[in-house]
């Protein structure tokens, strides 16, 4: 089993390059499944759960190339799958996303749900009833969703809580129908509208992403195209809140600044100096004070974010609360932190953090991505030898994570034991 020991106490400095953004690249390889021709992606990072994605586009009957670091060109090879089995499901929910392109494309599909997640129920019942709306016929069999339709028809699509993924099927989905859809109380992420600008290269009609009503007409097909990723503004901001803690002048690069607005208004508001351009911000750290955050849809406070900046807040002179509007059960890096020493209470949503309090290291496991994430900032701050376990959760959203963290003056390595 591989784990990653890390030498805190030491300060960060230099530059860190932030790479594409999973949570793009994810939803725009599904969508390849929604035509034959060639499609290259670039910036799209060497990330596990992007490994999963292509796993899953090759049982589908698209061919994969991977021809340098960062490129995927997919290739359809006119007779897609239908089925997107348990095995993988299980390990990326995000295979999810290739319901809505299937159905699309094919008329079939057979996707196993998701089933129960480390940070929630975080059901896909919102996916199933747009995709009743576009006129595809469900049936829930086996742990599988069961879809048929002819060809899907545009249909007005309300969400009464704005989901990410629900927005990314749907409007996937939408671009091959017949009509015009409409999403109203759309997610506004980012992401949406990175993955808008892929299917807009490859001839599909949308607009408004990034805004709460999304309009697509349906064309017959779709052709090829290149798609540079957007960066990772989960990664940008996870190293911010390093810096924030121990940095001294570290420098971010290949960032949009705009995508992390509300994260770099926080750390700034805790004590610590950035200086922001569009494209790069520097970080350094200062007296750090509580700063309240309440996670909310983009461009709110990410919950991607909130174990992360929880750690910050173990570090502030005073009491500050956290609050998670998004998911109801993401506090599971909380027992790992008490075991370096933190001092935070949950009450519900609410996870009261009283700093500052020196963090001493220890052996602790990884439980999620974003948890892993808030142990490993965890580990840089502590003084002695920490030891991460459970690394492959870290390994599904951070590219070369130790080299990175390296690069900048940290102690870090990967071993296996
Ligand atoms: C995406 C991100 C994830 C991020 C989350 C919120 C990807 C691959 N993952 O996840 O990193 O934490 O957005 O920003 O992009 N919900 C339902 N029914 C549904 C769908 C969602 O009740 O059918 C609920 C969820 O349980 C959750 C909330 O809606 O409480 C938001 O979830 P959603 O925006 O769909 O998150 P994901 O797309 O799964």
């Amino acid at each position: 089993m591989e784990k990653l020991r890390i030498e805190g106490g030491r300060t960060l400095s230099g530059t860190v390059a932030i790479g594409g953004a999973k949570n793009a690249a994810l939803p725009e390889l599904a969508a390849t499944l929604l035509t034959d021709a060639e499609v290259c992606l670039r910036n799209v990072p060497a990330v596990r759960d992007v490994d999963t994605t292509c796993r899953l586009l090759d049982q589908l009957g698209v061919s994969v190339s991977r021809p340098a670091p960062g490129t995927v060109i997919t290739r359809g090879l006119g007779k897609t799958g239908s089925e997107a089995a348990y095995d993988l499901v299980k390990t990326m929910r995000a295979s999810f996303l290739v319901l809505g392109p299937l159905l699309a494309r094919t008329g079939r599909a057979r996707v196993s749900l998701p089933g129960g997640c480390a940070i929630g129920a975080r059901p896909v019942d919102r996916h199933l009833a747009a995709m009743e709306a576009l006129g595809a016929e469900l049936h829930l069999e086996e742990g599988y969703v069961e879809a048929r339709c002819d060809r899907l028809r545009g249909a007005e699509i309300a969400f009464d809580v704005p989901t990410v993924g629900g927005t990314e099927n749907c409007m996937m989905a939408a671009t091959l129908a017949e009509g015009t859809t409409t999403l109203r109380n759309a997610a506004r992420e980012p992401e949406i509208v990175d993955l808008a600008v892929l299917l807009t290269t490859l001839g599909a009609k949308i607009q408004g992403a990034g805004t709460h009503t999304i309009t697509i007409e349906g064309v017959d097909e779709l052709g090829g195209g290149t798609h540079d990723v957007m960066p990772d503004r989960i990664e940008a901001g996870t190293y911010l809140v390093a810096g924030a803690a121990i940095g001294e002048r570290l420098e971010l690069t290949n960032i949009v600044t705009e995508h992390l607005q509300t994260v770099v208004d926080r750390v700034a508001a805790s004590g610590a100096t950035i200086e922001a351009a569009p494209d790069r911000l520097v970080v350094t750290r200062g007296e750090l004070r509580p700063v309240d955050v309440r996670t909310q849809p983009y461009p709110g406070f990410p919950t991607d974010m909130q174990a992360q900046f929880m750690l910050l807040m173990t570090q502030a002179s005073g009491s500050a609360v956290i609050r998670e509007t998004v998911f109801e059960n993401r506090f599971m890096h909380v027992p790992e932190l008490h075991r370096m020493g933190a001092d935070i209470t949950i009450d519900g949503r609410n996870a009261l953090v009283r700093g500052p309090t020196p963090l001493s290291a220890a052996r602790v496991m990884a439980t999620d991505l974003r948890a892993s994430a808030s142990l490993v900032l965890a580990g840089l701050v502590a003084e002695g030898e920490t030891v991460i376990d459970r690394l492959y959760h870290l390994d599904r959203g951070y590219e070369n994570l130790e080299a990175k963290l390296s690069a900048v003056g940290a102690h870090v390595e990967r071993f296996r034991d």
